[in-house]
């Protein structure tokens, strides 16, 4: 192996049946850093549809047996494989921060989200509860549980590339589904440093597979009569072409697509605390969160405060390296990412936002070779314009003014998203109006728009999602599907809803 200054090179592959094998098109893709171009990570298959069906052919001979494996013994696996995760976190995520650049504490925080929901999901091997009713006829038994439903395609983005994949397969896992797993082109490394986890906790072959590559890897996960449920995380176009190839097979689709998340601040707001809200909220990850806090609506009366204190202490962020110390915003993920949110600011100036600070591609050293923008902030923003309702996933914050708290829950869900939401507010009354609302799938209450815990729903209303959640017990609903089940143990035909006198 070939040690750059970052790290190990990683030369990857496929994960089929059990095995780890390189793509039937012998062809590769490069993973490089965000932070440095020059870095190369390792390479990583450029699979083919062919890959994928033998992926899905794995899964789907695998599942014959997964399926009637005790539902507490597919969880132990899952108990060794989240505490691998925990032994090794800190490479896990030094790797990740320079496949995907955000900062290490972050990248620790993903992968703790990774550990977090694996131990979620092995508990629910104990329980996966369904329901015991009594039954209208007399000797008779009622009850449902919980089955899967066969083959799983998930399919996951860059920006938390093992939180977001353990969201997915540990509860498919845990159903008794399998998988076939294909993450963003942009973190495959993560992704394959979670397979071989599960691999190495004990997963049986065809259980889990790796596909990594573009497109076309996707499409047969979302057609592929095999597929009976694909999970998809990423944009809103994206996530319309899942839906739309996956519809005349009537799988079961699971989407969590765009977000243009607020941040409303009341008159009688702790503003330090709102200011610390907006700077984690707008800058983690540097914007790349569906959940980011792109948008801040204030009350006229503490906006110019609240406004100044803001951009002082966003001017104060230190972009650079993820792993660099200090270090608290890192690159874009990609040139073309970079290159949206340099449109964006362009839209914002064009349509007559005031850009209070950023504004620009940071360039010369040390950001040469990377993907840097300044975190950037317009102000006087109004809702109709583009960058008040678009969303750009990336360091960019637009600030508007609201007279009262009607307007701003009026603003606040007057977009086509509708992921989180949050109110800075010391009045009760306040909290609880804006929270019943706000059409959102989250919401707030003195904390940012960011920071959901694993064990409830995560998900949003609208163009962010299809009615599903995931992560939670709500999780399970999506991979699995119930069964209701009666027992007559009368000995005699008994007619529901027809022999209502016989007692
Ligand atoms: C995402 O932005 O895609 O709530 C997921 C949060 C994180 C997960 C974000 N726990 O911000």
């Amino acid at each position: 192996m070939h040690r750059s200054e970052h790290g190990r090179f990683a030369a990857c592959a496929n994960f089929i049946d059990g095995r780890w094998i390189a793509s039937a098109s012998g062809r590769v893709f490069e993973n490089r850093n965000p932070a440095d171009r020059d870095d190369l990570i390792g390479t990583f298959p450029e699979s083919t549809p062919q890959d994928a069906t033998a992926a899905i052919t794995a899964a789907e001979r695998a599942y014959a047996t997964w399926r009637l494996f005790p539902a507490p013994r597919r969880a132990e696996i899952l108990y060794r494989a989240a505490q691998l995760i925990a032994e090794r976190k800190e490479q896990l995520a030094r790797d990740m921060t320079r496949e995907m650049g955000k900062v290490l504490e972050e990248t620790r925080g993903d992968v703790q989200e990774a550990i977090d929901m694996t131990f979620f999901m092995a508990g629910e091997g104990r329980r996966l509860y369904g329901q015991t009713v009594p039954s209208e006829l007399k000797d008779k038994f009622a009850m449902s549980v919980r089955q899967p439903l066969g083959v799983c395609g998930v399919i996951t983005p860059w920006n938390f590339p093992m939180a977001i994949p353990s969201w997915k397969i540990t509860p498919a896992l845990v159903c008794g589904n399998t998988v076939v797993f294909k993450p963003s082109s942009l973190t495959p490394l993560s992704a394959f440093n979670f397979v071989k986890i599960l691999e190495e906790a004990g997963i049986p072959g065809g259980v889990i597979n790796l596909v990594t590559g573009g497109a076309d890897v996707g499409t047969v996960l979302c057609t592929h009569d095999a597929v009976k449920v694909v999970s998809f995380t990423g944009s809103t176009a994206v996530g319309r072409l899942v839906n739309q190839n996956a519809a005349p097979g009537f799988k079961k689709v699971h989407l969590e697509m765009g977000g243009k998340n607020i941040v409303m601040i009341m008159d009688d707001a702790d503003l330090e605390l709102a200011v610390d809200g907006c700077v984690w909220g707008g800058f983690g990850t540097t914007g790349q969160r569906c959940t980011a806090a792109s948008r801040v609506v204030v009350h006229e009366r503490v906006y110019a405060r609240f406004l100044d204190e803001f951009s002082r202490r966003v001017k104060q962020l230190r972009v650079g390296d993820g792993a660099g110390d200090g270090v608290q915003m890192g690159p874009s993920i990609s040139e073309s990412q970079l290159e949206t949110v340099m449109r964006y600011v362009k839209v914002g100036r064009e349509e007559g936002a005031r850009l209070v600070i950023g504004g620009s591609r940071l360039t010369g050293e040390p950001y040469a070779r990377g993907w840097f923008h300044e975190p950037t902030i317009f102000a006087d923003v109004m809702p109709s314009m583009r960058i008040a309702r678009e969303e750009i996933f990336g360091p960019v914050v637009s600030v508007m003014r609201c007279g009262s708290l009607e307007e701003a829950i009026g603003i606040g869900n007057d977009v086509s998203y509708g992921l989180s939401a949050s109110i800075y507010t010391r009045d009760i009354n306040k909290a609880f109006t804006a929270m019943r609302d706000m059409y959102t799938g989250i919401f707030y209450v003195n904390a940012p728009t960011i920071g959901a815990e694993v064990h409830l729903p995560f998900g949003g209303t609208k163009a962010t999602g299809n009615g599903h959640r995931e992560a939670g017990i709500a999780a399970l609903d999506v991979f699995s599907e119930w069964k209701s089940i009666y027992i007559d143990f009368s000995g005699r035909l008994q007619r529901a809803q027809i022999d209502t006198q016989e007692l």
